[in-house]
């Protein structure tokens, strides 16, 4: 699929991976819906930078973790463009969760917002595509640590998991004309409370012994929606290694 004069939707999009992420489709020509949350005023700085390439942009918000959110939010893009052709659900929560003080809570925090989340988009994108015959592409958003779990971060670990079944579930509902893919990101923007030690410690665990790059995301998710439409149900790790990584 080429990406000119298309629409994708983008959530997680004010900030970080998913604003790259939006950027990079904007200059490959696509209109963009950049969904946020909580970071209203990045959202507007990201539509205006998308504007300044010459395509159109609209923000739109939803906690994800809510049906009637999402479909507010997908109505409105599908009001102001017509139709959405891409969709790209990288909006997620990650909180380190010690299993000795791990809590309900701290499940329901993980599972609602990244597995519960990308649900309902392609719930809704899904069920948008299919009504208009729409050929389209859904990218999900998982980690290395939904294939072998690290310590400490149960529930995270759990919903990236479940994001792989979504997406080969979702590939399996949404085909022919769909493909729905995953990229399970290693370690490319480290929270911003990392010490510089957690970093080295970060860089050491990959084989490749470096960080990865928003723009490494940035041309798997374009390689996944104009490199190839035969692609469908499959999980991209893009980790530099770490999940090989060790003697
Ligand atoms: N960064 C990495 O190195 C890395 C590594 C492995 C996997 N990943 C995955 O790659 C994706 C992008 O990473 P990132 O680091 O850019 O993500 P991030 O900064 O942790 O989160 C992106 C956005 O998700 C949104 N979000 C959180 N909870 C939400 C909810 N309930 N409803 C709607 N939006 C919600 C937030 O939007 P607001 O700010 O508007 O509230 C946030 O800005 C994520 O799925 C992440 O798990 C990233």
């Amino acid at each position: 699929m080429k990406l000119k004069g298309k629409t994708a939707l983008v959530t997680g999009a004010a900030k970080r991976v998913g604003r790259e992420i939006a950027l990079g489709l904007a200059r490959r020509g696509a209109n963009i819906v950049v969904h946020y949350n909580s970071s209203a005023a990045d959202a507007r700085r990201t539509v205006a930078e998308i504007k300044a390439l010459g395509v159109d942009a609209i923000a739109v918000g939803a906690n994800q973790a809510k049906m009637t959110e999402v479909r507010a939010a997908v109505s409105k893009a599908v009001k102001h463009f017509g139709e959405i052709h891409v969709l790209v659900a990288s909006a997620a929560v990650y909180k380190k969760t010690p299993f000795d003080t791990l809590t309900e809570r701290d499940w329901d925090f993980h599972i609602d917002a990244n597995l519960k989340g990308p649900f309902l988009f392609g719930l809704e994108v899904g069920r948008h595509m299919q009504a208009r015959k729409i050929d389209g592409k859904i990218i999900n958003f998982a980690d290395w640590s939904a294939i072998r779990p690290y310590a400490d971060y149960l529930p995270y670990c759990v919903s990236k998991a479940g994001v792989i079944c979504l997406t080969k579930s979702l590939a399996k509902a949404l085909g022919p004309r769909v493909q729905v893919n995953a990229i399970a990101p290693g370690p490319i923007l480290l929270p911003p409370d990392f010490t510089e030690e957690e970093t080295q410690a970060v860089i050491d665990a990959t084989v490749v012994k470096r960080l990865g790059s928003p723009k490494d995301i940035v041309n798997s998710v374009l390689f996944l929606i104009e490199g190839s439409d035969f692609i469908t149900g499959h999980t991209l790790v893009v980790d530099g290694g770490r999940l090989i990584a060790g003697a």
